[in-house]
């Protein structure tokens, strides 16, 4: 099976000025298809072209000589949330069946929101800063690099992207009001209800 780039659900320009048509061009026409290129080149011609891309992140992640692959892999896997994580006007209300389960599993929304936007400022270097389901109960976590919290047996059902491709052009070094304008302003939090199925 080869990848593709899956085309954003809303223009370029749609999410700005909280992210400009500049960062989506590169971030999603180059980055995330640099990803897949590199992912597609690397796994031509083996029996990691027959699986899915799950399967193909969860059997390179054990195997050092594999790297190259899992990080492809595993940056596609996550974009392709993170740019339905997002929409234009979002933020706004949590849906309720999503909010109670968050007033449910860490106390308030305020509680929740602290939690997330905390582990974003504090993962050092790239990564990314996710909500997820472990054993049915929401978590808040952050990961190195191409990590995401599959490989701890979680469900991912929000991420937000710390490599400095996501912020720089638009927030420069500022990541604290990246992570704060992502979570008032863009996250779609329909998508991020409708994972918690
Ligand atoms: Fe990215």
């Amino acid at each position: 099976m080869s990848f593709k780039l899956p085309e954003l659900g809303y223009k370029k320009n749609a999410l700005a000025p909280i992210m400009s048509e500049e960062t989506l061009d590169l971030h999603h026409g180059k980055h995330h298809q640099t990803y897949i290129t590199n992912l597609n080149k690397l796994i031509e011609g083996s029996e990691m072209s027959q699986m899915t891309l799950e399967e193909i992140i969860i059997q390179s992640s054990k195997d050092k000589l594999k790297s190259g692959i899992f990080n492809n892999a595993s940056q596609h896997w996550n974009h392709i949330l993170f740019w339905k994580c997002m929409k234009p006007g979002g933020g706004g209300p949590i849906p309720k069946r999503l909010k109670d389960r968050i007033e449910s599993d860490f106390g308030s929304e305020e509680e929740f929101k602290k939690q997330f936007i905390q582990a974003g400022i504090t993962q050092f270097g790239s990564g990314w800063c996710w909500l997820s389901i472990d054993n049915g109960k929401l978590v808040v976590s952050k990961t190195s690099n191409a990590e995401n919290t599959l490989l701890h047996n979680m469900k991912p059902i929000l991420g937000c992207d710390l490599w400095e491709h996501s912020y720089y052009v638009d927030y420069k070094n500022r990541r604290l009001e990246y992570l704060e304008n992502f979570y008032e302003k863009l996250i779609n939090w329909e998508f991020v209800e409708s994972n918690l199925d």
